[in-house]
């Protein structure tokens, strides 16, 4: 393990008020999304919607790092050029997502186990190869009625260890993703005390498995109340509660913490990280960023919808997203943002 190298690709990872753009959906993921816009759902269309991600003019000034999926790092254009080369030449580094998704748990009604620890190390080294730098994978904590089980929390936790050591073992950046789902009438203090849980299992795992945690990047779900939970808590409140639990949980030593937007609206999303960023940055031992799929992608692929003619428009949604993350971090962005689309 090269643990300088590691270290720097962490390190940019979350340099420069950047961030991750998630567009490693797997085909029936990215196919669910398609279909709700009428956008045939062919390997076709992928390559299209992942092109016109990669192609969009001025995207590194906000977007460090891209996790690819499978297919995808294997994708070429018309042209033959590898989609991987597209984003390595724009100045985005690319990574990729290696679980093998998320199955029922058995004895465990309610919960899920990530799969994809088999033959780990082979598929790490071909992505390595390809030109991949840093990898993903994401372990799922639902939230109900006697659940997350301790069960569920430890063997999440130890997967996600084996995987990350696999990882810095290939040279590649491991992205640890326990995302606690939205879905549930959970508060947001039920979500706090369930996120904390899980955080300090994750990092137990990662400290008996050895992983070197200067070269991870925790990619987090927001400490938030459930879709179905009446009370709606400010972005203050949010905020707060977010950055408590991480600085109890998270080591100093992680250098940077990218959030998922588990299925928050894009500016929901922007104004969570912005509040975080504003009142906090200064005391933080890591930097605060986020590594969103929907809440960067959606509007611009409505806008999108398959058609060559929009391309254009498409990719101008999708760099106002990452330019309003991006002042998300800097704890400038505002509700003007939106009405100028700057
Ligand atoms: P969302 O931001 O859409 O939650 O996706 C992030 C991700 O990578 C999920 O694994």
């Amino acid at each position: 393990m090269n643990e300088q190298a590691l270290m720097d690709i962490a390190k940019v990872l979350v340099a420069g008020d950047k961030g991750l753009l998630a567009m490693d959906e797997s085909n029936p993921t990215c196919n669910k999304r398609f279909a709700g816009l009428g956008i045939p759902q062919t390997e076709k269309t992928r390559q299209a919607w992942r092109e016109l991600i990669a192609t969009t003019p001025g995207l590194a000034e906000c977007i460090s790092g891209a996790i690819l999926y499978d297919e995808t790092i294997r994708q070429r254009n018309k042209q033959g050029t590898p989609l991987i080369k597209t984003i390595t030449d724009a100045g985005i580094i690319p990574g990729i997502k290696v679980d093998a998704g998320a199955k029922d748990m058995a004895g465990h009604p309610g919960e899920k186990m990530t799969e994809g620890l088999d033959g780990l190390r082979d598929r790490l080294g071909e992505y390595s190869q390809m030109g991949a730098r840093f990898a993903k994978w994401r372990a799922v904590i639902a939230l109900g009625e006697g659940i997350p089980s301790r069960a569920c929390i430890e063997a999440s936790a130890q997967a996600l260890a084996r995987y990350a050591a696999l990882c810095q073992e290939a040279g590649l950046v491991p992205v640890v993703e326990p995302e606690v789902l939205m879905e549930g009438d959970h508060t947001l203090a039920q979500c706090f005390e369930t996120t904390e849980e899980v955080l300090r299992a994750v990092f137990r795992q990662l400290y008996i498995q050895g992983v070197m945690l200067e070269g991870v990047i925790l990619k987090p779900s927001m400490v938030l109340q459930g879709l179905a939970c009446p009370k709606l808590e400010t972005v203050e409140e949010v905020a707060d509660a977010t950055v408590k639990c991480l600085l109890r949980a998270v080591p100093a030593a992680v250098p940077g913490i990218a959030f998922l937007s588990g299925g928050q609206s894009g500016e929901l999303a922007s104004a969570r990280l912005n509040a975080m960023n504003l009142r906090f940055k200064s005391r933080l031992p890591w930097a605060l960023a986020f590594s969103f799929a929907r809440a960067i992608q959606r509007p611009a692929m409505e806008i999108w919808s398959g058609r060559d003619a929009n391309v254009e428009a498409a990719q101008q949604a999708l760099l106002h997203r990452a330019r309003c993350n991006r002042a998300a971090r800097r704890g400038e962005y505002s509700a003007a943002m939106e009405a100028t689309g700057a």
